[in-house]
């Protein structure tokens, strides 16, 4: 490879030509973004026909189950194939340790049922994590100290997990980042006969300040007092971010995902190098949010989303969660 490039330089070589039309680009092109390849976020509320707009997050709606599916049918025609339920819980209904995330007709298990009714193809994604069912807004069981409880939050994530694979999700993705959740949710699964209920592990999941937006969309900024540090990463950890996916990994996770996305895809080329498993990021509230306000003040055009996205794909992610799902396939499709 070197000799080649020392021995052939300019003007015998000139890369331009590998760009002069649209054809020889496609051809030589290393890298592609398809719907297929995107993961949509949905946060879904209680009620029918109804529909609320997020200050932070410019045409992204909270929508009732009913508007949900009618959703997820036109993103099954552009050709998405996955969505991540996220459900804005009643606030009257929240606890201190969170039971609403397992009750057995809670808001995320009526959403899975009725979307696998609805248009069975697509598969249905749910969080697993206590945050949108706390008073308090952290994503565990807390002590009096506002410390979370690593193992008995656990226990509480396995409930949540059997009950939302009870309600025949296909993919379960812990976003909580305790310790051994993966061992306890896998092992609890199979218990239950749900060999082929995957999980999608928040592996590398960073102390963000890009989550903003998703806070406001869930209702849990208000309840959120301090911050999540102790659970979720250092932002200045790389080769932490390994020792994860390795953990996570031998605990049974089917693919593992980095997140925030745009400014951890070194920590995705690294972990897709290392370990070659699907990989995913989560291109985040905040970075939506960024893209979003930029594009409405015209600072920057559309065609930011799909170079964005491919960047992710350039990086080694096999999918994307992206707010702009919807929006990037129809521009695709549009090509
Ligand atoms: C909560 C959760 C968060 C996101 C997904 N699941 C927020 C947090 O950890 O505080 C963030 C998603 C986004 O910002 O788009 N477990």
């Amino acid at each position: 490879m070197s000799n080649y490039i020392f021995n052939r330089t300019f003007p015998h070589t000139r890369l331009r030509r590998m760009r002069v039309s649209d054809g020889i680009r496609e051809m030589v092109a290393e890298s592609h973004l398809l719907p297929c390849h995107l993961i949509a976020p949905l946060f879904v509320i209680e009620g029918k026909n109804a529909r609320q707009s997020i200050k932070s997050m410019p045409e992204i709606e909270r929508l009732s189950i009913d508007l949900t599916i009618d959703y997820v049918k036109e993103l099954y025609r552009e050709g998405v194939r996955m969505v991540d339920i996220f459900p804005v819980i009643d606030p009257a209904l929240k606890t201190p340790n969170g039971n609403d995330a397992y009750h057995p007709e809670t808001l995320a298990v009526r959403a899975v049922k009725a979307i696998k009714d609805a248009c069975p193809e697509m598969m249905v994604m749910t969080d697993i994590a206590l945050d949108p069912y706390t008073t308090h807004g952290q994503d565990g069981i807390i002590d009096e100290s506002g410390y979370v409880l690593n193992d008995i939050t656990t226990e509480a994530l396995v409930k949540q997990t059997l009950a939302h694979a009870r309600a025949g999700v296909d993919v379960v993705s812990p976003s909580d980042m305790m310790d051994g959740r993966i061992r306890a949710m896998r092992e609890a699964l199979e218990s239950e006969g749900f060999v082929n209920t995957s999980i999608m592990a928040y592996s590398a999941k960073y102390a963000s300040a890009y989550y903003g937006p998703f806070r406001d969309a869930v209702g849990s900024s208000g309840n959120l007092k301090g911050h999540k540090k102790g659970y979720q990463m250092n932002p200045a950890n790389r080769a932490e971010a390994l020792h994860e996916v390795a953990l996570d990994i031998a605990e049974g996770a089917d693919m593992v995902m980095v997140k925030p996305g745009q400014p951890y895809l070194d920590v995705v080329r690294e972990v897709k190098d290392n370990f070659g498993v699907p990989t995913f990021a989560y291109q985040v509230s905040g970075e939506y949010a960024m893209h979003m306000s930029a594009i409405q003040n015209g600072w920057l055009t559309e065609n930011v989303i799909l170079e964005s996205l491919l960047g992710f794909r350039r990086a080694g992610c096999d999918g994307i969660l992206s707010y702009f799902a919807l929006k990037a396939s129809r521009m695709m499709n549009e090509m």
